[in-house]
């Protein structure tokens, strides 16, 4: 029980990876908040991580509104008291295109969630974090975030910001006791990847571009986010931990085939 006593806001855990880290969060005795815009779906992981045996609130409300992200945190101090933990999760990536195509709604969208949803979130527990001395944000971004992905611009520069974003706010928040990382994630078998899942042609051209040939299992995920949220990552800050296979910086380069056949 890695996390006995503390308080975890999820952001976004209605399914999902969210639900995982909620879950995985509950498992080490976390008392959960569950976030998602989709209220009724927030509702059942919260009945789920209470059947586990740890107390949860289920928190309707849309990380990219300002107020309702206000509402949320005073929701989850007047039902735990505090907040310990933020994982910063909800993101949508609803389109691929190529960058010509992009119209503005589409961009709009993707930076309200996906970024400014992040730090509203962040803003919003910074007094309760800075009141009770600490606390720790763990933000959800991407491997497309490092390096780029064809078709997914927006997604990519969201993600990218969500990194800077992290980075700054360790630096700036470090001195009332606030450590906050990222999370790099490459293709993991769940969550946006489930329409493709059944794809085997797709998927497998997908996981020759992982140096382990395969996406990541849910709870590869779950644990590198509960690490970062236990006493173990107390040193951790302003870090992105990828995890991704290997997969970033290894596009085929044919002049090692060259290299191979001689
Ligand atoms: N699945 C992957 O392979 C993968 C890889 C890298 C990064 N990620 C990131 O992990 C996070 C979770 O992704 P997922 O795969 O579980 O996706 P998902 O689509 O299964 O789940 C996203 C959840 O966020 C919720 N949500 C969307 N907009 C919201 C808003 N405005 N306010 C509150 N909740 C909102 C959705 O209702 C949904 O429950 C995202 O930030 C995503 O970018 C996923």
């Amino acid at each position: 029980m890695r996390l006995a006593g503390k308080v975890a806001l999820v952001t976004g855990a209605g399914r999902g990876m969210g639900r995982r880290y909620a879950l995985g969060l509950a498992k080490e005795g976390a008392a959960v908040a569950v976030n998602d815009v989709e209220a009724d779906n927030a509702a059942k992981t919260a009945e789920e991580v209470e059947a586990q045996g740890s107390r949860a609130v289920a928190l309707g409300g849309d990380v990219s509104k300002k107020e309702d992200t206000g509402l949320m945190v005073s929701e989850v101090t007047k039902a735990f008291g505090k907040v310990d933990i933020l994982i910063n999760n909800a993101g949508v990536n609803p389109f691929i295109l190529p960058a010509e195509q992009i119209k503005e709604e589409g961009w709009d969208r993707v930076m309200d969630v996906n970024l400014k949803g992040v730090f509203f979130c962040c803003q919003a527990v910074f007094p309760v974090m800075k009141d009770q001395g600490g606390g720790r944000i763990i933000n959800i971004s991407s491997q497309a975030g490092l390096f780029g992905e064809q078709g997914l611009l927006a997604y990519c520069v969201s993600k990218a910001g969500v990194l800077a974003l992290t980075r700054v706010l360790a630096y700036e928040w470090s001195r009332y006791g606030i450590s906050v990382n990222a999370v790099a994630p490459g293709f993991i078998a769940a969550g946006m990847n489930e329409p493709i899942l059944g794809k085997s042609e797709l998927v497998s051209a997908l996981a020759e571009r992982v140096p382990q040939k395969r996406f990541a299992e849910p709870e590869e995920m779950v644990s590198v986010v509960v690490f970062l949220s236990g006493e173990e990552a107390a040193y951790i800050n302003g870090a992105t931990i990828v995890v991704d296979g290997g997969m970033g910086g290894y596009p085929p380069n044919p002049i090692i085939d060259l290299i191979r056949k001689r």
